[in-house]
């Protein structure tokens, strides 16, 4: 059985969820490998809407078990709120296990977080305003908070005292913010370990004991290739790896365990917050796709970024995660357009690229190449087969692949796990079994 990555391959938001949904009955444990309470998976089940930012979709069903990986951040506050709304609509949170070595998302990282970009005025990341950043740093500083921290008053007394008179002096030189007291950080955090010291464990070895068993596992990124924090536009970029190499370093496995990565994407694009974007539409095309896609941010609820599909993000993407094949996303939403637009290159600076620039100054420079696709005008979410797609979403669909170089295997036509068409190939690295006992 596999170890399978989820990855998106555009900047987020490619609904990795539904993917992790879809896979969901071969499934025996699901594990978040990076990013905390900025990501938000939609999961759509029966007439239930589920929203979650933490805890793997995997959790609604009872026999998947839910890992958050030491390479997530963790907002505690967030963690609870959303064992206790799933607990209150029946799914049984019980095995869920988070990390005792992932950092938590302390009030100090968030308020350091929106008074950090408040003060950056124009040259703004547009975080979701999180603590994401701050929280990480800590990490990379060696001055952060560990889950397993939580669980006990003096250890978390001693580190905290390390770190607050910092933030506070930090905090000071912020307009608009206020410095946090020792005390009441610690009685909250003191609730939290209390709250969560069940779920708490060394995941590392749950994961590993899983694939030794045989297991399916599935190692879910938040985020997505171009958001990564090596591998996008920095500094527009979320502070973690997204990447499936990610999987490897959040998530406990060693690269050669990894056995498939799918990678997800839309037809289309959609960014949130800030940084270049070339294939980016401002027209009316744009918003019906933001409208009829129900882009708006799960998190933060802001309108994101809607542009044509970007052939030259894909390939880069496809490279830089061995993505072995695709899931294809919402093209249900381009029904309905006359004329779709692929990017295959750009031009920068007169020349002709077709491979994605690691520069943020020189990506803002791209002016897209497009190819140009005649649009198909009927609704598509009650087709089940390829054949079945009008001749023209099959020909984006196979311009897509040819481009991608990799198999799309899915290809979702609605919110629903059933409005999935599904082929049967599904390419997988071949993984020698691993002697039991
Ligand atoms: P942060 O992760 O909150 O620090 O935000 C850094 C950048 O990543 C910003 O441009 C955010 O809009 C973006 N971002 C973070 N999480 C997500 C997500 O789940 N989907 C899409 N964009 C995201």
């Amino acid at each position: 059985m596999p170890a399978t990555v989820i990855v998106g391959l555009q900047w987020g938001d490619e609904g990795k969820g539904k993917t992790t949904d879809f896979l969901a009955e071969q499934v025996a444990m699901a594990v978040r490998y990076q990013g905390g309470d900025n990501a938000g998976h939609t999961v759509v089940l029966g007439d239930e809407v589920f929203k979650l930012r933490l805890t793997p979709s995997g959790v609604l069903y009872p026999h998947i078990a839910c890992i958050i990986g030491p390479g997530v951040v963790v907002n505690p506050a967030t963690l609870i709120g959303e064992l206790d709304m799933l607990t209150s609509r029946g799914i049984d949170t019980a095995k869920v296990r988070v990390s005792r070595n992932a950092h938590v998302i302390m009030p100090y990282h968030v308020a350091l977080d929106r008074a950090m970009e408040t003060r950056l005025d124009g040259e703004k990341v547009g975080t979701t305003n999180r603590g994401i950043g701050p929280t990480y740093a800590d990490r990379a500083s060696r001055l952060g908070l560990r889950m397993e921290d939580l669980l006990d008053e003096t250890t978390f007394r001693h580190r905290l005292a390390r770190v607050l008179p910092d933030k506070n002096t930090l905090l000071a030189t912020m307009p608009g913010t206020s410095p946090f007291d020792a005390e009441p950080l610690v009685a909250q955090a003191m609730a939290w370990g209390e709250r969560l010291r069940p779920h708490l464990a060394d995941t590392t070895w749950l994961v590993q004991d899983a694939l030794r068993r045989g297991d399916h596992v599935i190692l879910e990124g938040a985020q997505g290739t171009l958001l990564d924090i090596d591998h996008g536009s920095y500094p527009y970029v979320t502070s973690s790896s997204p990447i499936a190499g990610g999987a490897c370093t959040g998530g406990g496995i060693g690269p050669l365990q990894v056995d498939e990565v799918i990678g997800v994407m839309k037809a289309y694009t959609t960014r949130v917050g800030s940084g270049p974007y070339p294939t980016e539409l401002t027209d009316e095309i744009g918003s019906g796709i933001a409208e009829r896609g129900h882009e708006f941010g799960t998190v933060t609820g802001r309108p994101r970024r809607v542009g044509w599909f970007d052939a030259v993000a894909l390939r880069f993407a496809v490279a830089v995660n061995s993505v072995s094949s695709i899931m294809l996303n919402k093209i249900d939403i381009l029904s309905g357009i006359d004329e779709i637009q692929l990017c295959v290159a750009y031009d920068i600076d007169e020349q002709r690229v077709d491979r994605w620039p690691s520069s943020a100054e020189v990506l803002a420079r791209a002016r897209p190449v497009y190819e140009r696709f005649p649009g198909w005008s009927e609704p598509i979410n009650g087709v089940r087969t390829l054949a079945e797609l009008p001749e023209n979403a099959r020909r984006y669909v196979t311009a897509l692949e040819v481009a991608a170089g990799v198999p799309i295997v899915l290809v979702s036509v609605g919110p629903e796990r059933t409005q999935t068409i599904e082929r049967a190939y599904r390419p997988m690295r071949h993984r020698p079994t691993v002697a039991t006992g």
